[in-house]
């Protein structure tokens, strides 16, 4: 971490926030903004958070669901615990990770969010690449275990192949919305593509081959 990295952190009005309100990122405010704008989350939902580490987009999950909903977190990162959020530590790109899920989804998700990000190499479009790779493994899981009516929502490092994610988006999901949060900093790349109202269409990514143990 650099001296002036961190200055700059401090000076981010949503980082100072988040330590005041105790989230554990300043990712917080991004799920917050988009369920605002697009009412995701109701009370009592079952929701699923992918790449959930440290736990910001979890913690706004629980408060959104209430004592009557259910968060269930996934990473391949240490969680430290949240009440009411049941963690599963594994790889959304394996099988035995998405069994270990589903073991605690016999009657489906409500609502997947996925604010998984692959580790950056500086080399963009590869970059770009490798978050596609996981969106496409996001949607994949969604449509396996969304109701119908069901929301999702994921983050994106844009760039040329995101048209093609979004279109295998739209035929799953009734509505699809492409933003960017006021929270997103402002020289990021990232977008959250944003599917409401499942429609049952179920999808496979398209490299399900690999990387599946
Ligand atoms: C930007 S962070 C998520 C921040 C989180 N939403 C929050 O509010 O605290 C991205 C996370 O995606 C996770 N991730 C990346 N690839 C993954 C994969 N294949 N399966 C599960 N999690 C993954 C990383 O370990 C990392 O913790």
């Amino acid at each position: 971490m650099t001296k002036s990295w961190r200055a700059d952190r401090k000076k981010d009005q949503y980082y100072r926030k988040a330590k005041r309100e105790n989230y554990r990122s300043r990712a917080a405010y991004k799920l917050k903004e988009i369920d605002f704008k697009f009412d995701l989350v109701r009370p009592g939902d079952r929701v699923v958070d992918l790449g959930a580490s440290p736990g910001g987009w979890s913690q706004v999950a629980a408060e959104l669901v209430g004592g009557d909903g259910e968060v269930y977190a996934l990473d391949l990162a240490r969680f430290s615990p949240i009440e009411r959020v049941t963690f599963i530590r594994g790889d959304i790109r394996k099988d035995s990770s998405i069994a270990r899920l589903l073991e605690h989804l016999p009657h489906g998700a409500d609502v997947v969010l996925s604010d998984m990000a692959p580790n950056i190499s500086g080399n963009y479009p590869y970059d770009h690449a490798r978050s596609i790779d996981l969106c496409e493994h996001a949607l994949a899981f969604a449509t396996q275990v969304l109701r119908e009516g069901g929301n999702f929502v994921t983050k994106v490092f844009y760039g040329d192949m995101t048209k093609g994610f979004v279109s295998m988006v739209r035929r799953s999901f009734g509505e699809v919305h492409v933003t960017h949060p006021k929270a997103t900093r402002a020289a990021s790349s990232e977008v959250y593509v944003v599917g409401i109202g499942f429609n049952g269409a179920r999808v496979s990514p398209r490299n399900a081959s690999s990387g599946r143990s």
